[in-house]
């Protein structure tokens, strides 16, 4: 039996999921609140992490190693770099980077430490199984390149500096956290974010108006996929 942990980094985030699931037990530890439920024949795991990519990890891991969670999804919302996404936008990564990790000052490329690596490649299988449910729910959702840092990006420079350096499509502050927890773990892993702004000078503003329908939207398409686990 699968057991799935799904984490958001905001409570905004989750709560679609919470308001969905009924029967929720809540259990506390290390500061922070897990929601188990059992659905469609999964146990699943319900937590938002707080903001960055310190408790990002630290609720992926605890997921995965105290809740034996098997597998993981996340949804929440992201700023668009690609001029193609547009508030509201869903995204999946087919591969997250952290754009911040920075030991150039040692001649290594910017996203990279010894023994690590750049990018961190999303499970396909749970990609695939997204692509079914969008073309099975036309829904348009992009795939791309996610970059994460430690910091919520409302610049041109930076927006400019995340897409030279990586390519990157979208960018927000947990997913490649994530990601390096579960591909050290061997945790098939999924990351699905839908546009809350474009991380320019008005980023601060359009985060607060559309956090919500963006968190609503992802977390929405997430169900329709949990739906076929
Ligand atoms: N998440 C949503 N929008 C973001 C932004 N502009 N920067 C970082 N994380 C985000």
């Amino acid at each position: 039996m699968t057991k799935l942990a799904i984490m958001g980094a905001m409570e905004e985030e989750i709560e679609p999921l919470l308001s969905y699931f009924d029967n929720i037990k809540i259990t506390n530890y290390a500061d922070n609140k897990y929601y188990e439920v059992n659905y469609n024949g999964l146990e699943i795991v319900i937590a938002y992490s707080k903001i960055g990519k310190v408790f990002a990890s630290l609720t992926a891991s605890t997921m995965i190693q105290k809740f034996g969670c098997d597998t993981l999804l996340f949804s929440g919302v992201a700023g668009g770099i690609n001029p193609s996404l547009k508030i509201g936008d869903l995204i999946i990564a087919d591969k997250l980077c952290q754009h911040d990790l920075d030991i150039t000052a040692f001649g290594h490329p910017n996203g990279y430490v010894p023994g690590g690596k750049i990018f961190v490649e999303t499970s396909n299988e749970l990609r695939e199984v997204a692509k079914k449910v969008a073309q099975e729910n036309k829904l348009d959702v992009f795939e791309g390149i996610i970059a994460t840092g430690d910091q919520f990006v409302h610049s041109k420079e930076r927006k400019e500096f995340v897409q030279e350096k990586f390519n990157a499509d979208a960018l927000e502050m947990e997913g490649a956290s994530v990601a390096v927890i579960c591909d050290s773990l061997n945790i098939p892993f999924f990351i699905l974010r839908a546009i809350s702004d474009v991380a320019d000078m008005d980023a601060g503003f359009d985060f607060d108006e559309f956090l919500k329908s963006s968190a609503k939207n992802s977390a929405n398409f997430l169900i329709k996929i949990v739906e076929q686990l």
